[in-house]
């Protein structure tokens, strides 16, 4: 086989690869394509440096593809023409294009402007990046504001099942912060207006966090809230066994008569 078969050979695996493993694998798969033969130089450049290197252009391109967890069509349109399966990545047709050409400025002068005036912070300073704000997903929102966006336009089951299925599809990334704190810090935001949705949210909690403490201690406490003093202790109780050093609980328990020594 000679060398330029082999590239061909390589570059038709990636694509199989990418198409099964998805986005990481898009960017070897242009990659590849970029070894097989000499790339356009691109014409509509407005951010970029336009003496930029095809594989430094590519190199970014993926880390977009990555920050945002999308494939390159997610901002490129297809080619004009019909025949071909190839994207005209020149072409601004696509809104979600031109949004991040603003991100990229944006991001520029967050970097260049606002950090670099910044008096106090040490040189080298960390680069703010797409992967700063978007970790992985199109709308950085964070997994509070999507429970309590969620909670309040279809309730609890929807909020409980949103819960499930991002654990399910992100958990160990870095789009969502699955620790104890966030559904407790939630139910604490709400126990005021839905001490039942509240509990509920701690129960989640306590679903996935068995050993937490604090959830615990946080179930103690909206028990008292709703005047339930016998379950209030349980949990306080509880809380201490998972964490004998948990203060909270030990005060919790004093404030009900109950000695904890
Ligand atoms: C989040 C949106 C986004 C994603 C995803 C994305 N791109 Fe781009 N791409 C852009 C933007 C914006 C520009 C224009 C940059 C500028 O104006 O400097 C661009 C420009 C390009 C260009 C130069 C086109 C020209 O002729 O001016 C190429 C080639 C390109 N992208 C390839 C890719 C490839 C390959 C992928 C997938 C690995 C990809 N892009 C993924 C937003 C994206
Ligand atoms: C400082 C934080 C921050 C950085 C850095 C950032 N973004 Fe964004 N981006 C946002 C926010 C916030 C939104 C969502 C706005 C909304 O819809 O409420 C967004 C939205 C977008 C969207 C539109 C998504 C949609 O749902 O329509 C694109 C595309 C995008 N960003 C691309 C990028 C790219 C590419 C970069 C890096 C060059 C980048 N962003 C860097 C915060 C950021």
């Amino acid at each position: 086989m000679d060398s330029r078969s082999a590239i061909k050979l390589w570059s038709a695996r990636t694509y199989i690869i990418a198409a099964v493993c998805g986005v990481t694998v898009v960017i070897m798969a242009a990659m590849g394509a970029a070894q097989q033969r000499p790339q356009p130089k691109p014409t509509n450049l407005q951010v970029l440096d336009s003496t930029i290197s095809h594989d430094e252009l590519i190199d970014q391109m993926g880390k977009f593809t990555n920050a945002l967890g999308v494939g390159c069509d997610y901002c490129h349109s297809p080619s004009k023409d019909p025949n071909s399966r190839d994207m005209d990545f020149a072409s601004d047709a696509k809104e979600e294009k031109l949004v991040a050409r603003a991100m990229m400025k944006m991001t520029r002068d967050i970097n260049g402007t606002y950090l670099a005036n910044v008096k106090g912070l040490e040189a080298p300073l960390v680069a703010v990046e797409c992967m700063t704000c978007h970790r992985g997903q199109t709308e950085p929102i964070q997994l509070a504001d999507l429970l309590s966006k969620t909670l309040a336009e279809k309730g609890m089951a929807a909020a409980d099942s949103t819960y499930r299925e991002l654990r399910e599809q992100y958990y160990g990334s870095a789009t969502f912060d699955f620790s104890e704190g966030v559904l407790v810090h939630l139910a604490y935001d709400i126990s005021e207006e839905d001490s039942k949705d509240a509990l509920s949210l701690l129960k989640l909690n306590q679903e996935f966090n068995p050993k937490s403490s604090f959830n615990q201690w946080a179930m103690g406490q909206l028990y008292l809230s709703t005047g339930d003093t016998t379950q209030a202790i349980t949990e306080y109780k509880r809380a201490l066994e998972l964490d004998p050093k948990n203060r909270r609980a030990k005060r919790g328990l004093e404030a009900l008569g109950v000695k904890t020594e």
